[in-house]
């Protein structure tokens, strides 16, 4: 039996305060796209393609002869994306393919989305996996097609669902590069000071709307998931992981110019455009993660903060790294996902 988790550990508030300073302050990014290798045979396989961040992360790799497989919920808006990339970079040896239909809304599309990735892909190996997707709601009112909250379904359920079906097409040793981002954010330190998960019922099934925290606290816990969901999904499949050399990290990208912020009062949303970073500081982020040599197996569910380096997250979300409340909150979310499989 494994050991019961220890109460979770006080949070500094001087180390909250610095952290968010110095996430608007990040130091500049040192990982950038000269530095990145020729990917050509590789694939990658990225969510949210059509817009922010993940539409960078899309272009940079494509720029490397990349093959992408890009998973959008609407295929219209990832074909056009797609089209704006293959028109910056018509030099390109790579590929794009969009899967659309994937809404983590409804988790019952993620199953036929991953049929659809299983035959782009072919017998080519799965070297690069972003879960980068994802709903900031700014109300706390959004729920799924399940009757789940929103943010916990977009951001937790459907990238550990996904992986699921991911796992027989990745976990091969077929190449030398294998990588797995899971995207989390900052704002995890908003989430609950309780290992930052509401763990009766983190999908709020269980009261009414009005019970619900803030959309901040809701946003905070499903990022906070992400850092565990790194570090659990390297555990749960060590000996292959360790065997193909398989890396799994979070990653805060930064705080940035995106539609993510889509919702937001717009008086709100321009005084923060003049303190937010461009889209592709993001992308910066993420490809440290995807790319980055001094990343190693030594850094199995590692936090990377903008624009590229390891750092640690909020003192409890640490804690738990290390005490198995990454695999506590795994097989939550296993136990909530599994109808879909
Ligand atoms: N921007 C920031 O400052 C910031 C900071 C920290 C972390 N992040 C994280 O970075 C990631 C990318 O965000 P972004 O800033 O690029 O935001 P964005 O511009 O709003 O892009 C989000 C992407 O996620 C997709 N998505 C949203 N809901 C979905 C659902 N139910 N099912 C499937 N796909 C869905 C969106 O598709 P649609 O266009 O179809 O909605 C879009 O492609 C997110 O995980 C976010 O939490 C961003």
């Amino acid at each position: 039996m494994s050991e019961p988790i220890p109460p979770a550990p006080p949070i500094s508030k001087w180390n909250l305060l610095k952290d968010g300073y110095y996430s608007f302050r990040a130091n500049p990014p040192k990982y950038l796209p000269a530095d990145y290798p020729d990917l050509t045979s590789k694939t990658a396989l990225i969510t949210g393609t059509n817009t922010g961040i993940g539409f960078e992360v899309m272009k940079l790799l494509y720029s490397k002869n990349c093959n992408i497989i890009a998973v959008v919920r609407s295929a219209e808006k990832g074909e056009a994306a797609k089209k704006e990339a293959i028109e910056k970079y018509p030099n390109s040896k790579g590929s794009i393919s969009v899967v659309g239909g994937n809404d983590f809304l409804d988790l019952t599309t993620v199953k036929p989305a991953s049929e659809e990735i299983k035959l782009v892909l072919g017998d080519k190996p799965l070297n690069i996996i972003i879960h980068n997707a994802g709903l900031m709601a700014p109300v706390n009112t959004g729920t799924s097609k399940q009757g789940l909250e929103a943010m916990f379904s977009t951001n937790v359920l459907g990238p550990q669902l996904l992986q699921h079906f991911l796992d027989p097409l990745f976990l091969k040793k077929d190449d030398d590069l294998k990588r797995i981002v899971w995207v989390s954010s900052g704002a995890h330190a908003n989430a609950c000071f309780d290992y930052g998960i509401h763990w009766d019922d983190p999908t709020y099934e269980k009261c009414t709307i009005a019970e619900r925290p803030s959309p901040y606290e809701l946003y905070g816990q499903s990022k906070a998931a992400n850092i565990y969901q790194a570090k659990a999904w390297a555990t749960k499949n060590k000996e292959i992981v360790d065997e193909i050399g398989c890396v799994s990290v979070s990653c805060y990208p930064g705080n940035l110019k995106t539609d993510l912020q889509r919702g937001w009062n717009p008086i709100l949303k321009r005084i923060f455009n003049y303190i937010l970073w461009d889209s592709i500081y993001g992308a910066y982020s993420e490809l440290y993660s995807a790319l980055s040599p001094d990343l190693t197996v030594k850094d199995q569910g590692a936090y990377i903060f903008p624009f590229g380096e390891v750092h640690a997250p909020r003192e409890d979300i640490e804690a738990g790294l290390k005490n198995g409340t990454d695999l506590r909150l795994w097989d939550l979310v296993e136990d909530k996902i599994q109808e879909f499989f």
